[in-house]
């Protein structure tokens, strides 16, 4: 499919802006290579919500809904980009239900991890909210990984404790507190911990991450 579009590729350097949240929009984005940035204003701060790798499109929703854009697009690293008119976009979806079904299962995705969010943000305590952000963030690296789950696997992701704040919607300083406790219990372990450079954590085994995780539902839901 895509070397059939080659025509709508252009090239985009580091830092280009392609379109900012609240403006209204025409054109729908396929990332062929580089990475495309998401943010959203949120408050005072901008948050990135999606770091868009090459296979990944964006761009659509505007055309769909007929909405403003409901976030900014900046190329992080120089990017070659698809970039298709919305008249295009629905003829394509249209004549090729591979292309609109793609689009769907990518629209589902981003759908639950939109409800992961919100229910991390729901959770009662901070405690609560960065162990279930650990144990989501240890889901989806096995996931790309291909690794299967059993209580006993190791498993190192590779996010910053801002990571995790920023998802779940703590100050950094409130994660590090929590991480600390973590650590205590051995539950999890920082990547320098292990002698593993770079940034990132280790839940040694997944399992007890989980009955950890139980533990303070059943604390919740019965006091103490
Ligand atoms: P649109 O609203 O046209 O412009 C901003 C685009 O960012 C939007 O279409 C989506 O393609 C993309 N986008 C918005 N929210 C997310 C998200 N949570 N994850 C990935 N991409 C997103």
């Amino acid at each position: 499919m895509i070397d059939a579009l080659e025509r709508f590729a252009r090239d985009f350097p580091a830092g280009s802006v392609l379109f900012e949240e609240g403006q209204p929009g025409d054109y729908m984005y396929v990332v062929l290579a580089g990475e495309v940035e998401i943010r959203r204003q949120v408050g005072e701060t901008e948050r990135v919500l999606a770091v868009l790798p090459p296979g990944e499109f964006f761009g659509e929703m505007a055309i769909l809904n007929g909405r403003p854009r409901s976030a900014t697009a900046v190329v992080r690293t120089g990017a070659r980009l698809l970039v298709i008119e919305g008249r295009t976009f629905e003829a394509m979806l249209r004549a090729r239900p591979e292309i609109a079904l793609r689009i769907i299962k990518s629209l589902a995705t981003r759908l639950e991890s939109a409800n992961q969010h919100v229910e991390l943000l729901l959770l009662p305590s901070a405690n609560h909210r960065v162990v279930q952000c650990m144990r989501h963030m240890a889901e989806e690296q096995m996931t790309l990984a291909g690794a299967q789950f059993n209580a006993g696997t190791a498993i190192l992701v590779p996010k910053r404790i801002e990571d995790i704040a920023g998802r779940v919607g703590l100050p950094v300083h409130e994660v590090i507190d929590v991480v600390d406790r973590l650590r205590s219990a051995r539950l999890v372990l920082l990547a320098e911990d292990a002698g593993i450079e770079g940034d990132g954590f280790i839940v040694p085994e997944v399992g007890r991450l989980l009955e950890f995780l139980e533990f303070l539902n059943l604390k919740d839901r019965f006091g103490g």
